[in-house]
């Protein structure tokens, strides 16, 4: 996990935090304040010009929206404009965008942010398109925000979780920096999204221990984040093998987010979550957005028809995380007869 300092003026905190949400520009509300030029100094040295930013790519065009919109809210109460402001936009105007930049997840209390001087947060690489390289696993879903938000407020201790479908990792490194669970597998099928997830498992881990230059191999990566081992396997739904559950030794719980969109997926899915159930797991934990009630129901049906009973657990509002509803997100758990 990484440190994210707020602001010694505690009315600028949710600005700060906004701009690490990367939250609509236009929704962000800016503080009177920041007629001050001393707090616009510190603005721009908690956000835009911090140590973090600066070492990270992040997205460069959502800065300048960011500085565009905070500069003219100056205008509109007639405040002086710092000339650090000016300098930064300067320096971003000359920037280049990047196909993947850094994005970062503050997780805290969102009701205990005025107590607090900073907050921690993972720091993901993912890419600039929704869908590139064939994939969608290369970028962070709303449903996995969802999943671990949950999990935080779960007791897990002592656990181990497989999930299914990982993407660029959120879930599972906020699960395993945030709970006292033993184990987190990683898994994906696609080489660029398991590239990514071993990236980004690798630069917010605390040790490694395998680190695997061949991402044909079925282990990439192993290591630890605080107390909490921590594994990159490639798993494909598709091309399931016989002893997988053994190889990949005993699983608590499986977790999985937004991996139902396409039904054609679902059998290879379904088997797969019924294979390690068969072995010894209790549940599987799915989060989805319903994005389209019909998949949603034939997804349900298809875990019916295979002998799975489903429970609706309580839909979860954001709490650690940060994440736009509506659209409503379920999360289901799914175990054997
Ligand atoms: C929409 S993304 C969700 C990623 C991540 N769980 C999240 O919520 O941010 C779906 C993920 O499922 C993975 N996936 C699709 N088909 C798969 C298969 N046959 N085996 C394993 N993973 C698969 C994709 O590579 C992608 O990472």
């Amino acid at each position: 996990m990484f440190i994210l300092e707020l602001g010694s003026t505690k009315q600028i905190n949710s600005v700060i935090i906004d701009f690490f949400r990367k939250k609509h520009v236009k929704d962000i509300v800016w503080k009177e304040e920041l007629e001050s030029l001393e707090v616009q100094k510190e603005l721009l040295a908690k956000t835009v010009n911090s140590k973090l930013v600066l070492e990270c790519h992040i997205d460069i065009s959502y800065q300048r929206r960011f500085l565009k919109c905070l500069m003219h809210y100056l205008d509109t109460i007639n405040a002086t404009i710092d000339e650090t402001l000016y300098k930064a936009f300067g320096r971003l105007y000359s920037g280049k965008e990047e196909k993947y930049y850094h994005v970062f997840y503050p997780i805290f209390e969102i009701d205990k942010l005025d107590s607090l001087t900073e907050v921690n947060t993972i720091i993901l690489k993912e890419s600039i398109n929704i869908i590139s390289n064939g994939t969608t696993g290369l970028i962070t879903w709303q449903a996995s925000q969802a999943l671990a938000d949950w999990a935080i407020k779960t007791s897990l201790e002592n656990k181990t979780i497989l999930e299914l479908g990982s993407g660029v990792g959120l879930a599972g490194l906020a699960v395993s920096s945030l709970t006292p669970c033993n184990k987190y597998i990683f898994t994906d099928c696609h080489s660029d999204v398991l590239s990514l997830l071993k990236y980004n498992v690798k630069h917010n881990c605390d040790e490694i221990l395998v680190d695997e230059k061949n991402p044909e191999e079925d282990m990439i990566f192993s290591g630890s984040v605080k107390d909490c081992k921590v594994e990159v396997r490639k798993l494909d739904w598709e091309w399931l093998r016989e002893g997988i559950c053994n190889e990949i030794g005993p699983v608590d719980l499986i977790f999985a987010a937004d991996v139902i969109y396409d039904e054609f997926l679902h059998l290879p899915l379904i088997n797969t979550i019924r294979m390690f159930l068969e072995n010894g797991t209790k549940a599987a934990i799915i989060a989805f957005v319903e994005r389209n009630e019909e998949t949603v129901r034939v997804f349900r049906e298809k875990l019916a028809t295979m002998d799975l009973k489903i429970k609706d657990l309580e839909i979860v509002e954001p709490n650690y995380l940060s994440w736009k509803t509506p659209p409503i997100i379920h999360i289901i758990e799914v175990t054997i007869h």
